[in-house]
C-alpha cells in the first residue's frame, strides 16, 4: 500500500490515507483508531525505568491492555472493571508489581476482590488504611502522598495542593505509618502524582518533598518510589515535548540518594497514561451539516461530546485534519476560521472552546458535507471518557499495527443500551 500521508501539517501517526478510507468504507465513521508503533515507541523512551506502569484510565481497552503487558509495561487500576480489565488482559496479581490499586475509597465489593487476589493498593486515605488493616494483615501497599501542592493543565485536573482529594495529606504521614504498623501492613514503596510536564522547577520539587518524607525518622525502609504520571504532550504545533531523559535524571538522583542511604536498591516507577498513548490515536468523523449564523461557520459533524468530551469539560485544543468525501487531503486547501460542533440536543456540544465555555474557532480547510474530520492526539481520555449522553451507542476503536487494522471494540447497539432498562 502506498504510504500518504493524511495531513502534511501535521503527521504523528503514519497512518496512510487509503487506510482511513478503507476503514471508513467498513465500519462508517464515527470511530476511534489507534496505531500500535506509535505507542510502542513511547515506551521505548521511558525504557530506563524500572517499572513503567500504565494508567489505563486514559485508554483502557482490553487489547490495548494487552500490548502494554507484551510490551513489559505493568498496569494501574483504579476501580472494579479495571482491575477486570487487567486480569482479562492476562495480568497476575501473583507477580507484586503487576497491578496496582489507586483510589481514595474502597467500596465493599473492590475490597472483596482486592483480598481475594491479594492486589497491591496505594492507599489514598487514612481510612483505606483501616479498611484493609482490620482485615488483611501484612497486605502490600503503597501510599499515595499529598505533598501540599500540586500541578495540571487545567483546574479540574490539578492532583496535589489543598484543593486536591487525592493521596494522604502529608502532615497525615506519620499518623499514617502508626496505623501501617498497628494493622501490620507492608508498606512497599511512596507515590506521588503531582503531574509536571515539562516544569522542570516543579519536578524537582516532587523529587525534593518525596525525598524529604521518604527519610522522615519515623518512616520503614521502602523498597520503591513511585514518580505517578503526568508527562505532557505536545498537542499544539509549539508545544515543547517533554525531555524524558531530563525528566529519569532528576528522578534517578532521588531514587540515587535513598538507595545510598537506605544501603539497599531501590527501585523507580512511572506511571503515565496520556504519553503512552494520547499521540497514537484519532479520531474519524463526518461532516453532516454546515450552517452560517450571522458571521460565524458552523461545521456539525457526527462525533459529539459524549463522544469526545476533553474540549468540552477542559477547552482542549486538538488538531483537527479534513479529508474530502473524493478520499483528497485537504490540509493544503484554504482555511477558514470554523465552529466545530456536534450533534447533541445541547449549547455546549461545540469542540472549539475554550475553558470559560466561551466558542472559539479552528482554522480549518473549506469542507462540505460529506468530508471526514480527524481530531488527532486522542488517543488518551478519549474513548475511555465517553458516555452514552443523547442514548448515543459508544463507537468502534480500531488497532493499526504493521498497518493491519484490528477491530478492538464494536459499535455498541442501541438496544444493548434499551436492554440494560428492561427486565
Ligand atoms: N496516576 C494517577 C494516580 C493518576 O491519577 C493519573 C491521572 C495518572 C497516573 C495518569 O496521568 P497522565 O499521565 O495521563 O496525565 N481526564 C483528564 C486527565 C485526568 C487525569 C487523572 N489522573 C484529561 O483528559 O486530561
Amino acid at each position: 500500500m502506498k504510504i500518504h500521508i493524511f495531513d502534511k501539517n501535521y503527521n504523528k501517526n503514519n497512518i496512510a490515507i487509503e487506510t482511513i478510507l478503507f476503514l471508513i468504507k467498513k465500519y462508517k465513521t464515527p470511530f476511534w483508531l489507534y496505531c500500535a508503533e506509535n505507542i510502542k515507541k513511547k515506551i521505548l523512551q521511558l525504557k530506563n525505568f524500572d517499572i513503567i506502569r500504565f494508567a489505563q484510565k486514559s485508554c483502557s481497552n482490553i487489547n490495548i491492555l494487552k500490548l502494554m503487558k507484551y510490551e513489559g509495561v505493568k498496569v494501574d487500576a483504579i476501580s472494579l472493571g479495571e482491575i477486570e480489565r487487567a486480569l482479562i488482559a492476562g495480568y497476575n496479581p501473583k507477580n507484586i508489581d503487576d497491578i496496582v490499586f489507586t483510589s481514595d475509597i474502597f467500596d465493599k465489593q473492590t475490597l472483596k476482590r482486592i483480598i481475594e487476589l491479594n492486589i497491591t493498593v496505594n492507599i489514598g486515605s487514612i481510612d483505606m488504611l483501616h479498611q484493609l488493616g482490620n482485615i488483611s494483615k501484612g497486605h502490600n501497599i503503597w501510599l499515595r502522598i499529598n505533598p501540599g501542592f500540586g500541578n495540571g493543565h487545567n483546574k479540574r485536573t490539578n492532583t496535589g495542593g489543598e484543593n486536591s482529594k487525592h493521596g494522604i495529606w502529608y502532615a497525615d504521614l506519620k499518623k499514617s505509618i502508626y496505623f501501617i504498623k498497628k494493622y501490620n501492613l507492608n508498606l512497599i514503596g511512596i507515590h506521588m502524582h503531582i503531574g509536571s510536564g515539562v516544569n522542570y522547577k516543579h519536578l524537582q520539587k516532587v523529587c525534593d518533598s518525596m525525598l524529604e518524607y521518604v527519610l522522615q525518622p519515623y518512616m520503614p525502609k521502602i523498597n520503591m518510589i513511585s514518580a505517578g504520571g503526568g508527562l505532557s504532550i505536545p498537542y499544539k504545533k509549539n508545544d515543547i515535548e517533554v525531555n524524558t531523559n531530563h525528566y529519569f535524571k532528576l528522578w534517578n538522583n532521588t531514587r540515587n540518594i535513598i538507595t545510598n542511604i537506605f544501603k539497599k536498591n531501590i527501585k523507580l516507577e512511572i506511571e503515565p497514561g496520556r504519553f503512552l498513548v494520547a499521540e497514537s490515536g484519532v479520531l474519524i468523523c463526518q461532516v453532516c451539516a454546515i450552517k452560517n449564523i450571522k458571521n460565524k461557520r458552523f461545521v456539525i459533524v457526527d462525533a459529539g461530546f459524549n463522544d469526545f468530551i476533553r474540549p468540552v469539560m477542559y477547552g482542549s485544543y486538538h488538531y483537527i485534519s479534513a479529508i474530502s468525501y473524493l478520499g483528497k487531503d485537504m490540509s493544503n486547501y484554504p482555511k477558514i476560521n470554523t465552529v466545530i460542533a456536534g450533534p447533541l440536543c445541547e449549547s455546549g456540544d461545540i469542540f472549539t472552546q475554550l475553558d470559560n465555555g466561551e466558542i472559539s474557532y479552528f482554522k480549518l480547510p473549506l469542507v462540505v458535507r460529506g468530508d471526514y474530520l480527524i481530531f488527532h492526539d486522542t488517543g488518551a481520555y478519549g474513548a475511555s471518557m465517553s458516555s452514552n449522553y443523547n442514548s448515543r451507542p459508544l463507537i468502534p476503536e480500531i488497532l493499526l499495527e504493521n498497518n493491519i487494522p484490528k477491530i478492538i471494540r464494536r459499535r455498541q447497539k442501541i438496544q444493548e443500551l434499551i436492554n440494560l432498562e428492561l427486565f
